[in-house]
């Protein structure tokens, strides 16, 4: 039985990116895939007071349970309100590859959906993000397109080098599928490694300031926007692990990002990074542990910690409601 989002008490992102935008903030866009991440992500932004995107991947879905997930983002909503505050919470597709899996998102309660046909010739982008806004704006769901590509791997996808958005493409994307933001490609990329050691970690700010230009007030979206900080990376390495060169996009270029129309901030590699370093502290202090809350329970505070402070110091986020 289809399920609207309205039911599970989930908003779309419509007036979440509202106010972003004459704020002058970004709302957190968080992914999970189980208990402790979501505990992480709503504790954190309960306690700073910010409204939360939680995102779920084709990947997750196949990980964790499609219908496990949904009573779980189903079940953040009450969560939140127990520990105090009932911010807005999306529930949101993260790279949806097709139309068909996008139906089947908003069939679970989803209140917004990524379609992500970059990797496409244009027009068939055009094709396949105008179908889903058709159908998901039908049902009040809010979607994300994408123009251009990401370095990096996106899903299987690798792509090596970056294919920015062309903001001479963007007016008539926009105007003809009827998404509601737009995801661009200006230099961030997915996972710990997105730059060569050595090399200079920008952003093109300069593309961001032409799209904004030619798409005035138009909610824009930022992937791959994890930092890789270099204290979590050393920490892990110290614990056993080998992460050598991973560099991340610096917090000041998304301070600045935020305070542009960029409304949506994409992180999920940095939550990795904070629950690896925890959990192989423990394993390391303390090898008699065996019970996974002694290890799971320290990663999920490292994880609400980080998220407190990309909501607090980087996004801009924390105190809007
Ligand atoms: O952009 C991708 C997200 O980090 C989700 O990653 O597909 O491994 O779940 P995933
Ligand atoms: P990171 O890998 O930089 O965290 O990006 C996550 C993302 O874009 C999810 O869609
Ligand atoms: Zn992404």
């Amino acid at each position: 039985m289809p399920v609207s989002f309205k039911e599970l008490g989930l908003v779309n992102t419509k007036d979440m990116f509202a106010d972003a935008m004459a704020k002058r903030y970004a709302v957190p866009a968080y992914n999970f895939n189980n208990m402790e991440q979501l505990q992480a992500i709503i504790q954190a932004c309960v306690e700073t007071g910010s409204p939360v995107i939680l995102q779920i991947s084709a990947g997750a879905r196949k990980y964790a349970n499609a219908t496990l997930l949904r009573y779980m983002a189903q079940g953040a909503v009450a969560y939140a309100k127990e520990l105090g505050k009932a911010i807005p919470i999306a529930l949101h597709l993260d790279h949806g590859d097709s139309y068909e899996q996008c139906v089947s998102c908003i069939e679970y309660g989803f209140s917004s959906v990524m379609i992500d046909g970059s990797h496409l010739p244009y027009e068939q982008n055009i094709e396949v993000t105008r179908k889903v806004v058709e159908y998901a704006h039908a049902r009040g769901v809010t979607v994300e397109g994408e123009l251009g590509v990401l370095a990096g791997v996106e899903d299987d996808v690798q792509a090596e080098h970056h294919t920015y958005t062309r903001p001479e493409e963007v007016i008539d994307f926009v105007t003809r599928t009827g998404v509601d933001s737009l995801a661009i490609a200006i230099g961030t990329s997915h996972g710990a490694y997105k730059f060569k050691p050595g090399s200079n970690p920008e952003i093109r700010m300069d593309i961001l300031h032409e799209v904004e230009k030619q798409l005035p007030g138009f909610p824009i979206v930022l992937h791959g926007a994890s930092s890789v900080p270099k204290d979590i990376v050393d920490l892990i390495n110290k614990f056993g692990g080998k992460m050598k060169d991973a560099i991340g996009i610096p917090e000041a270029q998304l301070r600045l990002a935020a305070g542009s129309a960029v409304c949506k901030i994409n992180i999920d590699s940095d939550g990795r990074l904070a629950m690896t370093a925890a959990i192989r502290k423990v394993m390391a202090e303390k090898p008699e542990e065996f019970d996974p809350r002694k290890y799971l329970g320290p990663a999920r505070d490292a994880l609400k910690e980080l998220y407190k402070h990309k909501n607090l110091d980087v996004l801009g986020s924390a105190g809007r409601y």
